[in-house]
C-alpha cells in the first residue's frame, strides 16, 4: 500500500516555513468556515442564555470552532474549563487533534481530550473533548461539574443513551448552579442517607468537594446543545424554551443515484459500485458507510486483492478505514489528502455521517444499512441487529458528498425502499439494556428512576427489567439501594455491569488474571478474522489457540501468545539499546505473526490497551489479583458464575434455548464451539440476522448454575 507519510523535512529552515504555511492554510480554513461571520453573535447569545441550541449542518465548524469562540471570549477565565462531549470516541479524539493544531498547541496541554480507556489532558487544559459517558463518570466525583464554566454537548441529535442521560442531569447541574452556594442542598440531599462504611469511603472524594467549594460562589453553568439535525424543537422544549440559533450551511447539490432492483448481497454491490465511480467518475475522494469493523475490513481486503485488475496507468486507490476503536495513531489518515495520483476510499461506520467531517469527498456508497442495539425487555435480551437507515441518516450521508462542490450519492436500494424509511432513528435509551445507565444514577444519588426527567422515558417494562437484572447480579438491596461493597464497586468500572461484576468474582475466585483479559478482548471488536476465500488456511492457522472449551480460553490463549512474543522481543532488544529499531522491529515482527495467525493486530492491540486501563482499576480498587493457572474448570465455573443470566441449554434438535429468555439460539460459526456436543453454555453475544446466533460461548456443567447462581436457578425449585 502506498504511504501517506509526508517527506519529512530535510532542514530547520524548511520545517519552519513548512509549518508557517500550514498554519497559514489553517487560518484561511477556519475563515471561511460558514461559522465564521457569525463569531460575535454567537458569543452574545451564549452570553445571555443559560442554555442555547445550536443547530447547523456538519461541516459548518461547530465542533471546531465554537469552543475556540468562546475560550477567546473569556469563559476559561479563573482557570475554568470548556468541556465539549461527543457521543464516539473517534470524534473527540481526531477533532481535539485538530483544535490543538488550529491552535498552534501542543496536544493535552491548553487543548486535550478524554475517553474510556484513553486521557490527554492535564493541569492546563482548558478546552476538553471528551465522550458522554466520560463527562457523566466525572459527575461522580464532582456533581457540580464546578471545573467546567461551558458544557457543550455535541451530535445530540443521535441521542446517545449517555447524551440523554446527560442532558438529565445537566439540568439538575445548571439549576443548582444558578443559585449560588446555599442552593447546593439541593444536590447534597440526594447523597445524603449514606450508611454503610463502603458508601462514605465513595463519598469522600465528593466532601472533599464540597469543603473546596464551600465559600466560593460558583459561577452559573453554561450549556449548549448542538445539533446537526434541523429540528431543534424537542431540545428546546426540555429545557423550557431554550433559545436556539441556526448556522447557515454551505451545501452544494448531491445527485441521488438509486439501483433497480433490491441487491442481494450488499457489500457486493458496494466493491462493485467503488470500482465503477473510480473507473468512470472523474476525480473526488468516495466516501463508504459499513455497519461495523467486521464489514469494513472485509471491504478493505476484498478492494486491495482487486487492486492489480485496474487497467495500466490508471489512478490508484487507497483504502482508509475508520471506526471507533481504530488505533487513535491511525484515526487521522482519513483527514490526510490522498497522494497524488490516488482516490481515497473511506469505509466508515456511521461515524462519518455527522461526527466528523471529512473534506474531499465527492461520491458517497450507501448500502442503507446500520448496527443498531436492540432490547426486548419481556426477554431482558439485548442484541445488535443490522437495520435500515432512516432517512434522516440517509440525507445526512448523501449530504456528504455536496461539502465542497457538486456529488454524487449512490444508495444501493431502489428509490421506492427510501419511501420506507423511517423518519428518524428512535432514541438509543427507548431500545437498549438500561442497567448501566441505572447503575451510574443510582451512584449518582438519582434513587427515583422512574421519575428522573428523561428527555423521553423509557419505557416502564424496560427500567424494571434492568432493575431486576442489576438485583441479580447483586448490585442493588431490597429496597433498590446500590449494594456494599458489590454494587458501589460495580459502578467505579468503567464497564458493562457484567462484566464489572465478573472481575469483581474473578478475584474472589482466584482467576482475576484470566478475567482480566477475558474482558479486555471481549470488549475490543472481532480478534480473529476469518477471510470467506481463505477460511480453511485461516482455521489451520488459529488451530494453536483453539481451547476445547470454548471461545474465552482461546482468546486468553491468543492474548497470552501475544504477550510472550511482544515481551520477549523487548527482552532482546534491551540488549540492543537501539529505540528506533526496537520499535520498528518489534511492529514488524507483530504484524508478521498476526498475518500468519489471520489476527486482527487493531483489535488485538485495542484489548491490549484496555487491559492494562481495567487492570489499573482493579488495583485501585484493591481487588486481589491471581491466576487460576492450568486449572480450566477454576475458570469456567467463574464464568458460569457471572454470566448465568446467558446460559442456553441444548435442545434435542441440535438448537440452544438460551434458559433466562427461552429463545432458541444457534451457535454463531465462528465460535470454538460450532458444531460441538457441548450441552450447556454461556455466551456474552447476541446476534442477530436471519438467525438469532450467540457469540463468544464456552462450555459450562447445567448443574453448576443452580449451584453458582441459587438466587436464579434455585428460586421455582
Ligand atoms: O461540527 P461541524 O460538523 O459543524 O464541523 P467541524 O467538525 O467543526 O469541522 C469544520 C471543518 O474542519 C470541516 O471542514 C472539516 O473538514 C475540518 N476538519 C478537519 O479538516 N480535520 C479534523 N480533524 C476536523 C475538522
Ligand atoms: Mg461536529
Amino acid at each position: 500500500m502506498p504511504s501517506m507519510a509526508q517527506p519529512r523535512p530535510s532542514s530547520n529552515h524548511t520545517r519552519n516555513s513548512d509549518s508557517i504555511a500550514r498554519k497559514d492554510k489553517l487560518k484561511k480554513q477556519r475563515e471561511c468556515l460558514p461559522i465564521a461571520p457569525v463569531k460575535q453573535r454567537l458569543i452574545e447569545e451564549v452570553k445571555k442564555h443559560g442554555v442555547l441550541i445550536i443547530v447547523g449542518e456538519t461541516g459548518s465548524g461547530k465542533t471546531t470552532q465554537i469552543p475556540q469562540f468562546l475560550f477567546d471570549a473569556g469563559f476559561c477565565l479563573n482557570g475554568q474549563v470548556i468541556g465539549v462531549t461527543q457521543p464516539r470516541r473517534v470524534a473527540a479524539v481526531t477533532v481535539a487533534k485538530r483544535v490543538a493544531e488550529e491552535c498552534g498547541v501542543e496536544l493535552g496541554q491548553m487543548v486535550g481530550y478524554s475517553i474510556r480507556f484513553d486521557d490527554k489532558t492535564s493541569a492546563s487544559t482548558r478546552i476538553k473533548y471528551m465522550t458522554d459517558g466520560l463527562l457523566l463518570r466525572e459527575a461522580l466525583l464532582d456533581p457540580y461539574l464546578s471545573r467546567y464554566s461551558v458544557i457543550i454537548v455535541d451530535e445530540a441529535h443521535e441521542r446517545t443513551v449517555h447524551t440523554d442521560v446527560l442532558l438529565g442531569l445537566l439540568k439538575d447541574v445548571l439549576k443548582a448552579r444558578s443559585n449560588s452556594v446555599t442552593d447546593r442542598a439541593h444536590i447534597d440531599n440526594k447523597t445524603q442517607n449514606k450508611s454503610t462504611l463502603m458508601e462514605e469511603e465513595n463519598d469522600r472524594h465528593r466532601t472533599a468537594f464540597l469543603k473546596q467549594c464551600q465559600g466560593r460562589k460558583l459561577p452559573p453553568l453554561k450549556l449548549i446543545v448542538m445539533s446537526a439535525s434541523l429540528d431543534a424543537r424537542g431540545f428546546s422544549e426540555y429545557f423550557g424554551g431554550a433559545k436556539a440559533v441556526h448556522i447557515e450551511g454551505r451545501q452544494h447539490p448531491v445527485d441521488i443515484l438509486y439501483t433497480l432492483q433490491p441487491e442481494s448481497d450488499y457489500l457486493d454491490a458496494t466493491l462493485i459500485t467503488i470500482f465503477q465511480i473510480h473507473l468512470q467518475e472523474g476525480p473526488g475522494d468516495i466516501l463508504v458507510f459499513l455497519t461495523g469493523q467486521e464489514e469494513i475490513e472485509g471491504v478493505e481486503r476484498s478492494v486491495q486483492e482487486r487492486l492489480h485488475q485496474l487497467p495500466e496507468g490508471s489512478r490508484k486507490l487507497l483504502t482508509i478505514p475508520i471506526f471507533s476503536s481504530l488505533p487513535s495513531e491511525q484515526q487521522m489518515r482519513v483527514f490526510m489528502p490522498a497522494p497524488a495520483g490516488h482516490r481515497k476510499v473511506i469505509l466508515a461506520t456511521n461515524i462519518a455521517e455527522t461526527s466528523v467531517t471529512i473534506p474531499g469527498i465527492k461520491y458517497v456508497i450507501d448500502p442503507g444499512f446500520v448496527k443498531a442495539r436492540s432490547y426486548d425487555p419481556a426477554k431482558g435480551m439485548e442484541s445488535l441487529k443490522v437495520i435500515p437507515t432512516s432517512k434522516a441518516q440517509a440525507l445526512q450521508r448523501s449530504g456528504r458528498a455536496g461539502r465542497e462542490g457538486p456529488g454524487k450519492c449512490f444508495r444501493l436500494y431502489p428509490e421506492r425502499e427510501f419511501d420506507r424509511l423511517e423518519d428518524s432513528t428512535e432514541p438509543e435509551i427507548k431500545r437498549c439494556n438500561l442497567s448501566n445507565v441505572i447503575l451510574q444514577l443510582k451512584a449518582l444519588g438519582v434513587d427515583d428512576i422512574i421519575g428522573f426527567d428523561f428527555m423521553e422515558k423509557p419505557s416502564r417494562a424496560a427500567i424494571i427489567k434492568s432493575l431486576e437484572h442489576l438485583f441479580l447480579l447483586g448490585a442493588l438491596t431490597d429496597d433498590c439501594k446500590l449494594s456494599d461493597p458489590v454494587g458501589h464497586q460495580m459502578s467505579r468500572l468503567p464497564l458493562d455491569p457484567v462484566y464489572s461484576k465478573a472481575l469483581i468474582l474473578a478475584s474472589q475466585l482466584s482467576c482475576l488474571e484470566e478475567m482480566l483479559i477475558t474482558v479486555a478482548m471481549l470488549s475490543a471488536e472481532s480478534i480473529f478474522y476469518n477471510p470467506r476465500d481463505k477460511s480453511d488456511e485461516a482455521k489451520s492457522a488459529q488451530k494453536s489457540f483453539l481451547s476445547p472449551d470454548g471461545d474465552h480460553s482461546t482468546l486468553i490463549n491468543v492474548y497470552r501468545a501475544a504477550d510472550e512474543l511482544l515481551e520477549k522481543r523487548k527482552m532482546e532488544d534491551s540488549e540492543e539499546r537501539n529505540e528506533k529499531n526496537i520499535k520498528g522491529k518489534n511492529e514488524k515482527n507483530f504484524r508478521k505473526w498476526c498475518k500468519d495467525n489471520f489476527i486482527n493486530g487493531r483489535s488485538l492491540r485495542h484489548a491490549r490497551d484496555i487491559h492494562s486501563q481495567i487492570r489499573g482499576h482493579v488495583e485501585q480498587m484493591g481487588l486481589p489479583i491471581s491466576s487460576c493457572g492450568d486449572d480450566t474448570l477454576q475458570f469456567r465455573r467463574c464464568l458460569a458464575a457471572s454470566f448465568f443470566l446467558n446460559a442456553a441449554l441444548k435442545q434435542p434438535e441440535g438448537t440452544y434455548r438460551a434458559l433466562a429468555s427461552g429463545q432458541v439460539v444457534q451457535i454463531h460459526p465462528t465460535s470454538v464451539l460450532h458444531r460441538s456436543k457441548a450441552e450447556c453454555v454461556i455466551f456474552n453475544e447476541l446476534v442477530q440476522t436471519n438467525q438469532k446466533y450467540i457469540r463468544s460461548v464456552t462450555r459450562i456443567e447445567y448443574l453448576w448454575l443452580s449451584e453458582l447462581a441459587p438466587h436464579y436457578y434455585a428460586m421455582g425449585s
